[in-house]
């Protein structure tokens, strides 16, 4: 009998100590955040508790010594996608962890920074308490991935602005907490662009955390307006769906706005991931840039060759990139990304039109592959 109570307690004790549930819980209340104003907050954890619970993962041989770090692949939790069912007004892709290390293995990818993709956690616009409950509920699912594949995940956390405090508050958990690679930024949050004074506080912050630089990896969110009533309207003016062209429309905007904004150049610790090569950005670059004092101009064409690294991820190669790299930036500052699993173009072919190259040497191609995000990561 005292034998019985004995195990019980103990197997108890043993069972309460992977109660990831139980310190998600606590570290959010810790930290203000009311995880359970969402509907879905319980599931969220049930699916969170699921990962931490799984016994075996079965990570596919190929992606045990492969080379390629995908630094533009997202993540699409369950419960998450039943909340946002369109992205970039298409349906939002099915996903789970086996596919992902699947496509990983089909495509020598070895290393992936997880992210989420927009709308990220600008899905309750004006509600400051369930948008950072949902930015908490997702970098808790990034982590458990990366913490039962830790040899081939790492993640970008996603930042609850425009609520600044609030956003300082996420990226100390999850950059000091968690072990995030860097931060996931939108090209706009709630309407507001990147340069938006009411963003300075976060760029200050995240600027002095550390001795080494951090990661900002920007993705390019649907474009928006603020009503006269205060409400978010989408403003997509053509009847295309987002995905086709505003996003690319988005990074150029984001990219001038912290150009002109002297973000860029003022916060030095900060090295920046440009989604698509840039999308439209090297195509304005020129017009814009005209506008600013020669020294902004000197000290953004630096930073753009330095501490901005460009994701090629989409139909980037040929073509487009081409224009990015006739501005004067090194090869070397170049990173593969996918992606996955939201693409409309086919990996393959991609893949195939960056090893396709004439204009970039074997090695510039390795780099691109691997050796720059290494560089990025490290620096
Ligand atoms: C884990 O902790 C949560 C919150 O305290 C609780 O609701 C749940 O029942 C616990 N799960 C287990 C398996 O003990
Ligand atoms: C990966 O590399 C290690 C060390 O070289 C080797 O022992 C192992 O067999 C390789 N695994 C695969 C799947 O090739
Ligand atoms: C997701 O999977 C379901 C079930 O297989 C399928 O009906 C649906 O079309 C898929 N969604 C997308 C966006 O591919
Ligand atoms: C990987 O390749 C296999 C074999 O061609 C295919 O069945 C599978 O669907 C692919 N997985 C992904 C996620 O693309
Ligand atoms: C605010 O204005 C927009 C655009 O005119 C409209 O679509 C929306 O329904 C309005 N919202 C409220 C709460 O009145
Ligand atoms: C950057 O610094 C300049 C002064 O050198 C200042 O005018 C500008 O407002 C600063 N911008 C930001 C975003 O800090
Ligand atoms: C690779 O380059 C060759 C020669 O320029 C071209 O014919 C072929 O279509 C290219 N393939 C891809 C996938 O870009």
């Amino acid at each position: 009998m005292k034998l019985t109570l004995c195990l019980v307690l103990l197997f108890r004790l043993v069972h309460a100590s992977h109660n990831a549930t139980r310190k998600i819980i606590a570290a959010a209340e810790a930290d203000g955040i009311t995880l359970f104003s969402l509907p879905f907050a319980a599931e969220a954890l049930a699916e969170i508790q699921a990962i931490y619970d799984l016994e075996h993962i079965d990570v596919p041989s190929a992606v045990e010594n492969a080379t390629r770090v995908d630094t533009h692949a997202h993540v699409v939790p369950p419960w998450y996608q039943a909340v946002v069912p369109f992205a970039g007004q298409v349906p939002t892709p099915n996903w789970t962890l086996e596919d992902h290390l699947g496509f990983m293995a089909n495509y020598s990818i070895g290393h992936s920074v997880l992210s989420i993709s927009a709308p990220g956690s600008v899905v309750y616009p004006g509600s400051e308490v369930k948008s950072v409950a949902l930015a908490r509920l997702l970098n808790e699912y990034l982590v458990a991935l990366v913490r039962k594949v830790p040899a081939h995940f790492f993640f970008f956390a996603v930042t609850p602005l425009p609520y600044t405090d609030a956003a300082i508050t996420e990226i100390s958990y999850a950059l000091g907490h968690l072990g995030a690679a860097g931060v996931g930024l939108l090209s706009n949050h709630e309407g507001y662009y990147l340069g938006n004074v009411m963003f300075k506080a976060f760029f200050t912050d995240l600027d002095a955390r550390d001795i080494s630089k951090e990661v900002v990896f920007v993705h390019p969110n649907g474009p928006c307006l603020h009503a006269i009533n205060g409400s978010l309207i989408d403003a997509n003016p053509t009847v295309y769906p987002e995905g086709i062209a505003e996003f690319y429309f988005e990074t150029a905007r984001t990219f001038m706005d912290l150009t002109i904004t002297q973000t860029i150049i003022n916060f030095t610790s900060i090295n920046w991931i440009v989604p698509h090569g840039g999308g439209a950005f090297p195509s304005i670059e020129d017009r814009f840039i005209d506008s600013q004092p020669a020294g902004v101009v000197a000290a953004s064409n630096a930073a753009y060759s330095t501490r901005l690294f460009w994701d090629a991820a989409g139909p980037v190669f040929p073509h487009q990139v081409q224009g990015l790299l006739a501005y004067g930036v090194p090869p070397s500052q170049l990173l593969f990304g996918t992606d996955y699993p939201y693409a409309h173009f086919p990996y393959a072919l991609q893949i195939a039109t960056i090893e396709n190259a004439t204009f970039l040497t074997a090695s510039e191609k390795v780099g691109l592959f691997a050796g720059n995000s290494k560089t990025l990561f490290a620096s």
